[in-house]
């Protein structure tokens, strides 16, 4: 179904083009004086300027026939020949019904093929904050695409396969020099349990990246030992594939804790295989040249405006690039997946990496009828505004991170007085939904390219544009239709009726859930959703505070509220399903 603007659009495109003006110049939205009117349609300022003529009597025309249409409770001109209008509260009513009885709540469908590149942790190195923000936006669209019908693949894209697992390797045989891996003349397998665990491997890799920062010698060894692995050496292998386990049951954890399912848990590696005929095709189509003993692709254009500097194919070592893994994974992802589109959800610091990687893609033929896509973000600061740390200063893990969040979610459940005569499992699953919550809420509000501070405190009031706000008015909703239910035994599919100011502004809220869904989903926007939610919660709230529901004698008046109230509720679980916050059941 169409969305209200969408559908008013198509009334006054009708009454523009019955004038031989263009249809499109009834675009109507969302007012912003809604004092005049709760919708606006500008379109007769340029429809003036094609048709020379004065927009005021073009916007007398357009009035004219707008006001046959009884879906209007007013159509009027402001200004220059600004059209407001607004709808009647039998046809928002109409409506509202259409729209609760919709499977996709009124939202256009959109079916294609998408893949979504989002998390991207590396191996070795603990999952940081900076991970985080990828894995909840790639999340949030992952889910808000597959909710429009499209058909969706996420891949985690683990970084496994550059020089960090080389000084890995160099820096576990410095500490230990007798483990089989490293002895070169061995035949043979390996012992099946890991040399490492995940604490030895968090340590290491600081001391490794120390090690060949200060030490040239160390550092060559770690070229040597990446290059190494790279074409096969059988101890290496076998211990990446020790540090690629301990690593992976780490990253399942902390995806676990988000809430966040990968259905590809793919890295780099992958694709080593299909990067000798990659490169050897790229040279062939003449694409690839040599360049101070490295092989690179020219990716800039006459017409940049700023410089596009080439795409390192293979460095002078004969070693690989995290452009030319990317290269190969476009090839693997269009050939065994054939998708519409790849979505690549990464810090917006990579932005000219991918600049480089889909042109070099595109040129050398490499992504088919793929469109390739850099979804990018800004960062998550401390209170400083730099990149959010430790209070020692070091990187802050994920793991520490969701611990802290759910601990303060747990002491804000007791002091606002909530949860408290659950089971201990019931208040450590309620404060586990509103710690993430408020984290996801707090990231996702933000536009995506801004960078914004973390604060948890703020994160996780009740009050206000928070994730335990919006929670907890879905909380009390359900809880007035659970007391329904007791009552009635069952709520009736009443009509939706609009009888006061509130519910008229509960009503276009609740219109509004398709327009920003859709433009959540054209601009990649989380942002929009968490505009959605706030806006109807409040509005909501007012409804709630100004009119007795259960208590309402009128069957008809308490049928329509108690609808109201289901239509909000179901609203708010799907838009916060869509940020990936869930609802607890009671609170
Ligand atoms: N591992 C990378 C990092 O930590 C992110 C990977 C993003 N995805 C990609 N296809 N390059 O920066």
């Amino acid at each position: 179904m169409a969305s209200l603007t969408a559908y008013l659009s198509g009334l006054a495109g009708d009454a523009f083009g019955a004038l031989d003006l263009p249809r499109d110049l009834g675009l109507v939205s969302r007012s912003d004086r809604p004092d005049l009117g709760q919708f606006q349609c500008n379109g007769a300022m340029a429809a003036a300027r094609i048709a020379k003529t004065n927009p005021r009597k073009i916007a007398d025309q357009i009035v004219a026939a707008l006001s046959e249409n009884g879906c209007f409770s007013d159509v009027s001109i402001a200004g220059p020949g600004f059209i407001n209008l607004s709808v009647t509260d039998e046809f928002l009513g109409r409506f509202l019904t259409s729209l609760a009885a919709d499977d996709r709540l009124g939202v256009e469908a959109a079916p294609q093929k998408v893949l979504f590149d989002y998390g991207g942790p590396n191996i070795a190195k603990p999952m940081h904050v900076g991970h985080l923000r990828s894995t909840i936006i790639g999340d949030s669209l992952t889910r808000l695409f597959r909710f429009v019908g499209a058909e969706t693949l996420s891949d985690v894209h683990m970084g496994d396969w550059g020089k960090p697992m080389g000084m890995l390797i160099s820096a576990l045989e410095a500490e230990q020099p007798d483990l089989p891996y490293f002895d070169a003349s061995r035949s043979g397998s390996y012992p099946e349990e890991s040399p490492v665990t995940l604490e030895d491997l968090e340590r290491l890799y600081p001391v490794a990246a120390a090690a060949c920062k200060a030490d040239p010698v160390r550092d060559e060894a770690a070229r040597l030992a990446t290059v190494d692995l790279q074409s096969g050496r059988p101890g290496y292998r076998a211990l990446w594939g020790h540090f690629l386990a301990v690593s992976r049951r780490a990253m399942e954890r902390e995806f676990g804790a988000l809430g966040v399912a990968f259905d590809l848990w793919k890295g780099e590696s992958d694709v080593h295989d299909l990067i000798p005929g990659m490169i050897a095709s790229l040279k062939k189509a003449g694409l690839a040249r040599k360049d101070q003993g490295a092989l690179i692709i020219d990716v800039a254009e006459p017409d940049d405006s700023h410089e596009i500097p080439p795409l390192i194919l293979e460095k002078s070592d004969g070693g690989a690039t995290y452009a030319t893994t990317d290269l190969a994974t476009i090839l693997d992802r269009v050939e065994t997946g054939a998708p519409d589109a790849i979505f690549y959800v990464v810090d917006q610091r990579q932005h000219m990496h991918f600049e480089q990687v889909f042109r070099a893609a595109k040129k050398g033929g490499l992504s088919g009828r793929a469109a390739l896509e850099h979804i990018g973000f800004g960062t998550m600061n401390g209170a400083d505004g730099k990149p959010f740390k430790t209070r020692a200063g070091g990187v802050m893990k994920l793991h520490d991170l969701i611990a802290m969040v759910r601990e303060k979610a747990s002491e804000r459940l007791s002091q606002a007085g909530l949860a408290t005569d659950f089971s201990q499992e019931e208040r450590a699953l309620i404060a586990n939904q509103v710690g993430i919550g408020a984290l996801k809420f707090a990231d996702l509000n933000t536009h995506r390219l801004s960078d914004y501070i973390f604060d948890l405190d703020r994160f996780m009031r009740f009050e206000g544009k928070t994730g335990p706000y919006l929670q907890y008015a879905a909380v009390r909703i359900k809880s007035i239709l659970r007391k329904a239910v007791e009552e009635d035994a069952d709520i009736p599919d009443a009509a939706l009726s609009i009888t006061s100011d509130v519910e008229r502004a509960l009503g276009l809220a609740l219109s509004a859930f398709p327009e920003a869904m859709e433009a959540a989903l054209e601009r990649r926007a989380p942002n929009l959703i968490c505009d959605h939610v706030y806006a109807l919660a409040q509005a909501y709230s007012r409804f709630y505070a100004e009119h007795h529901i259960l208590s309402e004698k009128d069957e008809a008046l308490r049928g329509s509220r108690l609808g109201l109230c289901r239509a909000a509720l179901t609203q708010l679980v799907a838009a916060l399903g869509l940020l990936g916050i869930d609802v607890p059941k009671r609170m």
